[in-house]
């Protein structure tokens, strides 16, 4: 299957999906009337405020309803352009921004797509939870991530930790028996939503996912002339899948902090 199609397909799952979310992120969404608000963990908050977000012009690739955005925004950045392909979360970003009277850019868009315009435009680009596993070429990501950076500006990843994606998710009293192979050359396919919010099942459009490997991420990132700068893993969780593994006495990485930067 062609990569524009694999594409498509996701962009019509997230549609979908997108108002079932909406509906169990209302509450936290509300909290963004308060000034300052932040979603953001204190993970994350502690690596953002070490990098300043002061005057600096940040992208957040994968952006969904805009909730880290706006956090972004909130943390202190001069402006803040979040970019994803579903049309739905993107409406829904834009009106939160308003409700919340947040100044930031919403686009709808394809990553691989996005416009030139945005060319060595940004400070940072930000990508987050549950984002790197929606492209089935991960190098040509780190492209357009590159390209988008000014000369001497940073990415920062903060995502889930491919190692998790071993285990099953559903499986409570087997929490670490490894069900799933790390390496796949196929692409995941589904069928069953993507309601990983409320945990609710529905018959729903095909989606597709690349699970990319560590080492695939990293060579990724290299060969797009990005220097790396940190990487670091934890063992909490942030996909809201996998909660129950906090607990266990035997800990597995769950997420993982990577910066790189820009050659000047
Ligand atoms: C798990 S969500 C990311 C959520 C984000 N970490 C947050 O907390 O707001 C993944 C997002 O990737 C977006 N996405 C998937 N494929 C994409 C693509 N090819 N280009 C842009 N966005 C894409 C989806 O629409 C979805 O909003």
């Amino acid at each position: 299957m062609e990569i524009k199609n694999y594409i498509e397909a996701n962009r019509r799952s997230w549609n979908q999906v997108a108002a079932r979310h909406h509906k169990g992120k209302e509450e936290r969404k509300q909290l963004f009337k308060n000034p300052g608000h932040s979603i953001m963990d204190a993970t994350i908050t502690a690596k953002l405020q070490e990098y300043n977000l002061t005057g600096k012009r940040v992208a957040q690739l994968c952006c969904n309803d805009g909730t880290e955005t706006l956090s972004l925004k909130n943390m202190g950045a001069a402006a803040c352009t979040g970019f994803d392909i579903s049309d739905y979360a993107i409406e829904e970003a834009r009106k939160l921004a308003e409700l919340s009277g947040i100044e930031c850019e919403f686009v709808q868009t394809d990553v691989y797509e996005i416009s030139e315009q945005y060319n060595a435009t940004f400070d940072l680009v930000y990508i987050s939870a549950g984002s790197l596993i929606w492209f089935p070429d991960l190098a040509l990501f780190f492209k357009t991530v590159a390209r988008l950076l000014k000369p001497g500006g940073m990415v920062l990843i903060y995502d889930i930790h491919p190692v998790v994606f071993m285990l099953d998710e559903n499986d409570k009293e087997h929490p670490l028996e490894m069900k799933f192979s790390y390496f796949i050359d196929e692409p995941r396919v589904y069928n069953d939503g993507l309601d990983y919010i409320n945990k609710e099942t529905y018959e729903g459009e095909t989606y597709y996912v690349f699970d990319p490997t560590i080492s695939q991420i990293i060579n990724s990132v290299l060969s797009n002339g990005l220097i790396m700068r940190s990487f670091d893993e934890y063992a909490h969780d942030i996909s809201a899948l996998y909660d129950h593994l906090q607990h266990q006495e035997t800990k597995v990485p769950q997420s993982y902090i990577l910066s790189a930067v820009k050659q000047a």
